[in-house]
């Protein structure tokens, strides 16, 4: 009895000790729930109370929205905008994101409110590439910032300057069409792109001529030297996770921070290397040289009437920034409208008219003929319509609390403007996907207000628009001018985008070119 008296005690000590254990459960699931509920919903009312821009239902804990992030990037947030509209404010983990995908909030954001918006982000790339957001792309908005820009205006990318140093582009034009015509057909463009970009950059800064030279010593170098480039272009693709989730760089999360800081010994030890190159030079030739200054021979003269200022640092960064920012841009650019032409061959018998009649066949065309030419312009343009260097232009961060299309954005907001997505918005443009330079017809420039900026706009715009554009508008010009081209097969050009911060092809461009009969006379004087 007494046993049995024990063992339906046990009995039911264990059903109640069950009872307990599921009752626990249930509260734990209970609690869980309120608070995700309440951190929802609390989130979310957050934008009414506070007068937030739109966002989107739900912001996860910690990661906030990263969860919506997919590659390419620049069509993710357009399809995100089509949904919930042309401002939207989102949280990447800690950090918070306003996006914008129309025409009139740039302008609020680039005109209005300019200056809140003319800081950079601090993130990892500005940290180590950007010398500690002391380079020009990297550098809060003040009075380092502004020194830089001053510099570069006047000293290195100012009409004056540029003129110097046309005949440098001129002639690594000709050297390209040389080039092409010892090669033999189809030809890697992509790689002759970027090649020409790097040389007419590299004689622009330091005097040398990495690539397609006879001197093998140099030729060593700039193999050298494109190794450290392609490392850098494919970490600048990398994104990194630590800028929106700090407690990942405890653990060091992707190993990106350690591969960044090799990368930027490597390049620190190629321009130091060419600064001490080019001030013994200096020292040699001094007093009797009257040859135009390179931009590093610029900087080594500021250097020596304020050694503080301009030291060996600031000029290997200064001149690191212009060679990144210009080389994979324009050449992309480059590249792009190529493959736009070879895809639609009526449009590149119609830019073959346009010089033929304006620039003539006794002559190769220069970088002064491109005003003249709006139909070459009208290529540009439409081609950085479609495939913009800078899908989503650069980031910038408000450094004030400040209103935007009526909504509150709170200070330290990260503001990316979707120029894709504005490129490609059919109330905006007639059939946007459609490749169509005559939309383009009288339009001055590279601009149509804030419809099309594919150099950015405001005090943080590109400084390197002109150099871009004689860049770009000389290259097409002359191979549009000295082959007829064709695709490798009766396939259309393969346009699929990569993934990036600037808008690569997938498949590089391999193109078949032939001398035009036309031009025979003046490519046999090559
Ligand atoms: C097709 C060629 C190019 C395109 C499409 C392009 C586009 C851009 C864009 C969209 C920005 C960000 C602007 C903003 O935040 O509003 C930018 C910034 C910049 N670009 Fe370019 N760029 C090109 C070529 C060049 C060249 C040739 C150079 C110099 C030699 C250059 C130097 C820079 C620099 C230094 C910045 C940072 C400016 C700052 O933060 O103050 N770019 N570029």
């Amino acid at each position: 009895m007494n046993l049995l008296y024990k063992y339906a005690c046990v009995a039911h000590n264990k059903v109640m000790y069950q009872a307990i254990q599921k009752m626990e459960i249930m509260y734990i699931y209970i609690s869980l729930s309120l608070f995700v509920a309440s951190y929802l919903l609390t989130t979310h009312f957050r934008h009414k109370i506070y007068n937030l821009p739109p966002t989107i239902f739900p912001t996860l804990p910690i990661i906030g929205h990263l969860y919506l992030l997919k590659s390419p990037l620049y069509r993710t947030f357009a399809k995100i905008s089509d949904k919930y509209g042309p401002i939207i404010l989102l949280n990447f983990g800690s950090r918070r994101v306003l996006l914008v995908s129309s025409p009139s909030i740039s302008e609020e954001c680039f005109t209005k409110n300019d200056i809140v918006f003319a800081n950079r982000p601090n993130m990892l790339f500005g940290k180590i590439l950007g010398n500690n957001f002391t380079s020009m792309v990297w550098a809060p908005y003040g009075d380092h910032w502004r020194n830089l820009r001053r510099l570069a205006a006047t000293e290195i990318l100012s009409n004056h300057r540029l003129n110097e140093f046309q005949e440098i582009r001129s002639n690594e034009s000709r050297l390209m069409v040389h080039k092409l015509m010892l090669n033999s057909s189809p030809v890697n463009m992509k790689l002759v792109f970027y090649e020409f970009t790097l040389n007419v950059m590299m004689r622009m800064i330091s005097g040398k001529r990495y690539f397609g030279g006879d001197i093998p010593e140099v030729a060593e170098e700039g193999k050298r030297f494109k190794m450290i480039l392609d490392e850098a272009f494919s970490l600048a693709g990398a994104s990194n996770l630590g800028d929106y989730l700090p407690m990942l760089n405890w653990f060091g999360a992707n190993g990106l921070e350690k591969k960044l800081i090799a990368l930027q010994k490597k390049k620190d030890a190629f321009f130091q290397l060419l600064i001490e190159q080019l001030r013994k030079q200096k020292g040699g030739e001094a007093g009797t040289n009257t040859k135009k200054k390179t931009m590093i021979e610029v900087l080594l003269s500021l250097q020596e009437s304020d050694p503080e200022y301009y030291t060996d640092d600031m000029i290997k960064s200064f001149v690191l920034i212009l060679l990144s920012a210009a080389t994979e841009t324009s050449a992309g650019t480059m590249e792009w409208a190529l493959s736009l032409l070879l895809n639609n061959p009526h449009v590149l018998e119609k830019a073959q008219s346009e010089i033929d009649l304006r620039v003539g066949r006794n002559r190769y065309i220069e970088e002064s003929d491109i005003p003249n030419l709006p139909y070459l312009r009208c290529i540009i343009n439409e081609t950085m319509r479609m495939y913009p260097a800078a899908p989503l232009l650069a980031p910038r961060s408000s450094s004030q609390d400040c209103v935007v299309a009526g909504y509150h954005i709170p200070r330290g907001t990260m503001l990316l403007v979707n120029q894709w997505a504005i490129h490609n918005d059919p109330t905006l443009w007639t059939d946007p996907k459609r490749f169509n330079p005559d939309r383009f017809e009288g339009l001055e420039g590279a601009r149509d207000g804030f419809k099309l900026m594919p150099f950015g706009s405001g005090r943080r715009n590109c400084p390197g628009e002109s150099l871009a554009l004689r860049l770009v508008g000389l290259t097409l010009g002359i191979l549009v001018q000295c082959f007829d081209w064709e695709r490798i097969s009766e396939d259309m050009v393969d346009m699929t985008e990569g993934a990036g911060l600037t808008m690569p092809k997938v498949e590089p461009l391999i193109a078949k070119c032939r001398p035009r009969l036309l031009m025979q006379n003046l490519l046999n004087e090559l």
